[in-house]
């Protein structure tokens, strides 16, 4: 028996050391923690239980039968974070380069059913050369195997990715469909083909980094949702962000204590919006106001930042936020806006996150970068997405919200339980000036007459009371008072049930 034991002990610590000393050290030295270490650090100490620690592979090709590592380059379990449940997978590159074999893959999807069966989110760690290119087209089967999964616990369970290293090829097409992507400066990349086979093909010279780096997918792609500087601030990060999030489609986000009055009255908030129409001021400011404790998670802020998107809590409560960004383009909605605010609106319809969004915008962008860009398509996504969004929703206009902008951002026309404005709040057609030059053309030549013309535009609607008239602004509220009539509105919304008509799905104009 204590043989046995031993046996067990020994196996156990053999697939413990990975690669060995050698490639662990390697892995340090790249700034990299190891599958293990970072699993520590993602879970609650003491709570990762493993599944398939001497899953070995069974390539028999290229000499491969020599060395069969046990857990074959993947960790895989579970565990909890902050006491909730959560499926883990994290690719150990000391082990083949964490490259994915028939049965690396099977270990994968072994979790991944667990996780929709069970309904935990899962948390995949990524740090592999790929396809095992010794085993062929059974590594692509495999991909494909851990892609259909991707998709069909897509709005079941949370799905989140950590690039902590390569991910190359078509294995970037699994976090691509996880819902977050997390990377790590300097030490991860994602592309679907590398530097050498863009050189032949293009003839572009760029680094690995240039091309696939953090900040190339935070901040020109949209790839990424954010990076941090190193894996151990990335998983205290994800930790933060799985405490907002339900654990799956059927569940509501937990609820935190909270030591913050609900009706706590923010003063400043009366001379946030500046006394020129065309001075800007930071809506972030308004956000943490609004916020629990001013705690805000705050997703994709490096890219497309005339949109802020991220999660606040209420309450206690879980609340995702979209708001336009004064201080960026006007906090006009353009193609990278409309789509980083779609894809947020729908992760939170998909798992019952009420949204609140706070309006200050101008219009879309014009032009024809836009245009060929394909803005129509665009654009109707942030609008296709509001209106199919059956949470509750909360809107709150803090100053301008012309034309097209006005109806897509939760406007009452798309469904939106609550719709607040501040006294500063302008809903029209277009601004003053824009709709006297159309209106009065023949005018143009006489200055003072436009001026009047626009006072008298201005006076008529520049305020809130036009469209509170016609019930399309439930209540003009102080902006000061705006923490408490959110917090009350998203209260007497918890037993809200809407549903869409039966469709097999819709056809969103992606
Ligand atoms: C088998 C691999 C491997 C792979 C790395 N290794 N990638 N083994 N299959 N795909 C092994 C190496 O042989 C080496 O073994 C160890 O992992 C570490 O690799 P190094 O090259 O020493 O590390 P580094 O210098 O850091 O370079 C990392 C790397 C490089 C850039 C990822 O290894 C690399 O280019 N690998 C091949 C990448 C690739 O072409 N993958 C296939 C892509 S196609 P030893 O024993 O020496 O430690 C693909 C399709 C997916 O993935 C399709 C899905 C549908």
């Amino acid at each position: 028996m204590k043989d046995i034991l031993e046996e067990l002990e020994a196996r156990r610590a053999g697939a413990r050391a990975g690669g060995g000393e050698r490639r662990v050290a390697a892995q340090h030295a790249k700034g990299k923690l190891t599958a293990r270490e970072r699993i520590e650090l993602l879970l609650d100490e003491g709570s990762f239980e493993e599944f398939d620690m001497f899953v070995a592979h069974r390539c028999t090709d290229f000499g491969m039968e020599k060395d069969r590592p046990a857990g074959d380059g993947v960790v895989t379990g579970w565990g909890t974070i902050n006491g909730r449940q959560v499926y883990v997978f994290s690719q150990d590159f000391t082990v083949m380069g964490g490259s994915v074999s028939e049965t690396h893959g099977a270990k994968i999807c072994k979790i991944m059913d667990m996780a929709m069966q069970n309904g935990a989110p899962v948390i995949g760690i990524n740090d592999s050369g790929g396809a095992r290119i010794q085993e062929g087209v059974a590594s692509l089967a495999a991909y494909g195997e851990v892609f259909q999964r991707n998709i069909e616990a897509s709005g079941v369970v949370p799905q989140i990715s950590l690039i902590m290293g390569p991910c190359a090829g078509g294995a970037v097409y699994s976090p691509a469909m996880t819902d977050f992507i997390f990377m790590v400066k300097d030490s991860s990349y994602m592309f679907v083909t590398g530097p050498d086979v863009v050189k032949t093909v293009t003839n572009e010279v760029v680094t690995a980094e240039e091309l696939g780096g953090a900040s190339t997918h935070t901040r020109k792609s949209s790839v990424a949702d954010g990076a941090f500087e190193n894996d151990v601030e990335a998983l205290a990060e994800v930790r933060r962000l799985f405490d907002f999030l339900p654990l799956n489609n059927r569940q509501k986000a937990p609820v935190r204590p909270f030591f913050d009055a609900p009706d706590r009255i923010e003063s400043s908030l009366d001379t946030l919006v500046p006394d020129n129409p065309n001075q800007p001021y930071d809506m972030k400011e308004l956000i943490q106001k609004i916020a629990d404790e001013g705690d805000f998670f705050e997703v994709q802020k490096d890219f497309a930042a005339n949109i802020i998107i991220g999660f606040i809590r209420l309450e206690g409560q879980t609340v995702g936020v979209v708001a336009n960004q004064p201080m960026v383009l006007a906090g006009c909605l353009d193609i990278d806006a409309s789509r980083k605010g779609a894809r947020f609106v729908r992760f939170c319809d998909a798992f019952e996150i009420p949204i609140l969004t706070l309006v200050d915008v101008p219009g879309f962008l014009p032009g024809t970068g836009q245009e060929y860009g394909g803005v129509i398509k665009h654009g109707a996504k942030l609008l296709f997405a509001y209106g199919e969004a059956t949470v509750p929703k909360v809107t709150v206009l803090t100053r301008k919200t012309y034309g097209g902008a006005y109806v897509v951002m939760a406007s009452k026309h798309l469904k939106a339980d609550f719709n607040y404005a501040w006294p500063t709040a302008e809903v029209a057609v277009m601004g003053a000036k824009g709709a006297v030059e159309i209106l009065y053309r023949s005018e143009l030549g006489e200055p003072e007459k436009i001026a009047a013309r626009v006072k008298d535009y201005e006076d008529r609607f520049a305020n809130p009371f036009v469209a509170a008239e016609k019930g399309f602004i439930d209540e003009v509220i102080m902006p000061h008072s705006t923490r408490r009539r959110v917090a009350r509105a998203f209260a007497a919304l918890r037993g809200k049930k809407a549903a869409m008509p039966w469709k097999k799905h819709d056809n969103i104009p992606l």
